[in-house]
């Protein structure tokens, strides 16, 4: 059920609940552990995804049996992980990640993937990255978490390089409360929208910042 006030925003969630629930669903283990805190104890903006939305990549892959997958913006490689988790033995992650900071911390964090699943961290801007990548294509799944003023042309690209059935996952998608206003990343970010609708099926769930989800028509 929903009620009137928490379909205009209001949430129940406290700390307290969600320390509750990360206790018991898709639980950090060590290499979790370390990828998640690895921000913090190296410095890195702490922006990665929350447990629960990590947990949600992991579940996603593993519904559509994910084989091939591409995401861009890698930070520590948190999600990364949690995406590896979820692929089929012989699967493929490609992380796009454009600061050679980021990326270093990354690298240590993403050999915990699971043994068989490969994963490839792409050094450099995503714009000039995602076309080299598609002959690789085309792809079970891609995950976008970098430049919002990308997102428009990163899901132009998911669209024509996801199989017909394939998942674009988005995250930020409310722009931090700032969807509406009128600037040119809000603007690339609502034409990300337009275009989401037209080639997927879509709906976004409303986590912290809005995630979406869509499957490829
Ligand atoms: C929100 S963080 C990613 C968090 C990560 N997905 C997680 O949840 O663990 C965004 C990352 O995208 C990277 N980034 C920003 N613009 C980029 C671009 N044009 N190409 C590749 N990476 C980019 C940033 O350097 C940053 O590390």
């Amino acid at each position: 059920m929903a009620d009137p006030k928490s379909r205009e925003g209001q949430r129940y969630d406290t700390a307290e609940i969600h320390a509750f629930l990360d206790a018991l669903h898709g639980p950090h283990d060590k290499a979790l552990g370390l990828a998640f805190s690895a921000p913090e104890r190296t410095g890195l903006p702490q922006i990665q995804l929350g447990q629960q939305e990590g947990g949600l990549l992991t579940l996603l892959m593993r519904l559509i049996g994910a084989r091939r997958v591409v995401e861009v913006g890698t930070l520590a490689g948190y999600s990364g992980l949690r995406l590896a988790r979820g692929l089929q033995p012989g699967g493929r992650l490609w992380t796009l990640e454009y600061h050679p900071r980021h990326a270093m911390v990354a690298r240590p964090a993403l050999v915990a993937a699971p043994p068989g699943v490969t994963v490839k961290l792409l050094e450099g801007d995503a714009k000039e990255t995602l076309p080299k990548l598609e002959i690789e294509g085309p792809f079970d799944a891609v995950f976008l978490d970098a430049d919002k003023a990308g997102y428009a042309e990163y899901g132009a690209w998911a669209a024509q390089n996801l199989r017909a059935g394939g998942l674009l996952i988005a995250d930020n998608v409310y722009l931090f409360g700032r969807l509406l206003e009128e600037n040119e990343e809000a603007e690339a970010v609502r034409r990300f929208h337009h275009e989401a609708a037209e080639a997927f099926d879509t709906c976004v769930v409303p986590t912290p910042d809005g995630l979406l989800i869509g499957i490829k028509r």
